[in-house]
């Protein structure tokens, strides 16, 4: 089976924006590929993360992945400090990724001036450690939302380039951004990506939410005045609740134009609400089942990582003797 990856910072609550443009595929394509799935706990040390809450919502955001319907006998799915290969590889390839394609990823140009106060040289080496962690496991996609592209790109040609210096040694991966769903926006601001890290609780909607919370920050999106139910440019808000409920119920524009003809938005609120809380209804309960029992969690992780760790020290042993590394 081709080789699947991804992952996903434990930093604050998930999103829907998380669970539509990445978590859903993942569970998805576990069949058709050979799935290793990671919750990226080096990544999100980018920011200040209190240690005692950091370490519960690394806990928090493995025990989600599973209540979303990762499966662990068919899918590999571990804490990402817990393999040193990640860490490892990163120090490499970051001699072999130049400062300039580095300072030209809009993600950090966003970041850098958002918190001006701590510009780390993590934030900036930030998508060389998302590099390594693809490349590792030699992963043939990478199924990520549309903010991820242009750092898969850099992955890519950190790839390309160690090959062409070297010798084919990593896969050169694919990105893969599902249609509908690979940008989730805000409720309240629908021109910009719906965030978990936004201070406006009302603009996201978490995988925990409760359903009422749900249910009232849908009656609370902002729409436009048309109150006509079509997809359409400059109807930012309601295309964004079109494509969530596309996403959610498989419907696409044209039959839920149908569905809603003559209807007004409360209606079409109630009904995008609806669907999501009853898409998140069952994650929410089994994440409750497994926060109960922390010694299968622990089984889990300790085992993702032994397996993960097997695969990662393969292509690091590979990559050390290409450059000229002496063998221990
Ligand atoms: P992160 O943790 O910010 O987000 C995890 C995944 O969720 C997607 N996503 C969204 N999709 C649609 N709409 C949104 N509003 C939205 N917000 C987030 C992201 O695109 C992502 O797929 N750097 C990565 C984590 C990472 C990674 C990797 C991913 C580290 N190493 C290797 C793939 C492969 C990140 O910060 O994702």
């Amino acid at each position: 089976k081709p080789i699947l990856f991804s992952g996903i910072q434990p930093s604050g609550s998930l999103t829907l924006g998380n669970y539509l443009g990445a978590l859903k595929n993942w569970v998805a394509l576990q069949d058709e590929y050979r799935g290793i799935y990671s919750v990226v706990d080096l990544h999100a040390i980018t920011v200040r993360q209190d240690p005692a809450k950091f370490r519960q919502q690394i806990i928090r955001t493995y025990a989600i992945l599973l209540a979303c319907g990762i499966d662990p006998q068919k899918s590999l799915l571990f804490i990402q400090s817990q393999v040193p290969a990640h860490a490892e590889l990163s120090w490499l390839l970051s001699c072999y990724t130049q400062f300039g394609e580095l300072s030209r990823m809009t993600q950090f140009k966003d970041k850098s001036a958002r918190h001006a106060d701590n510009v780390n040289a993590g934030l900036f080496t930030y998508p060389v450690l998302m590099a390594a962690d693809i490349l590792l496991y030699q992963a043939d996609v990478v199924p990520v939302g549309a903010d991820q592209k242009q750092h898969l790109e850099l992955s890519r040609d950190i790839a390309a380039r160690f090959n062409g210096l070297y010798g084919d040694t990593f896969t050169v991966p694919e990105p893969y951004i599902p249609k509908i769903g690979a940008r989730v926006m805000s409720l309240q601001e629908p021109t910009r990506k719906m965030s978990k890290s936004d201070e406006n609780v009302n603009a996201y909607v978490a995988i925990l939410d409760k359903p009422e919370d749900i249910l009232r920050k849908f009656k609370r999106a902002v729409t436009d005045s048309e109150a006509q139910v079509r997809y359409a440019e400059g109807k930012d808000g309601i295309n964004n609740l079109m494509g969530i409920y596309s996403a959610v119920t498989g419907k696409d524009y044209g039959a839920i134009e149908a569905e809603f003809d003559g209807k007004g938005y409360g209606d079409f609120k109630t009904a995008v609400g609806e669907a999501v809380v009853e898409e998140l209804r069952p994650v929410r309960e089994r994440f409750d089942q497994l926060m109960a029992d922390k010694a299968y969690l622990e089984d889990c992780w300790k085992e993702g990582a032994k397996q993960a760790s097997y695969l990662a020290e393969r292509t690091l042993l590979k990559v050390q003797k290409r450059i000229g590394f002496v063998k221990r």
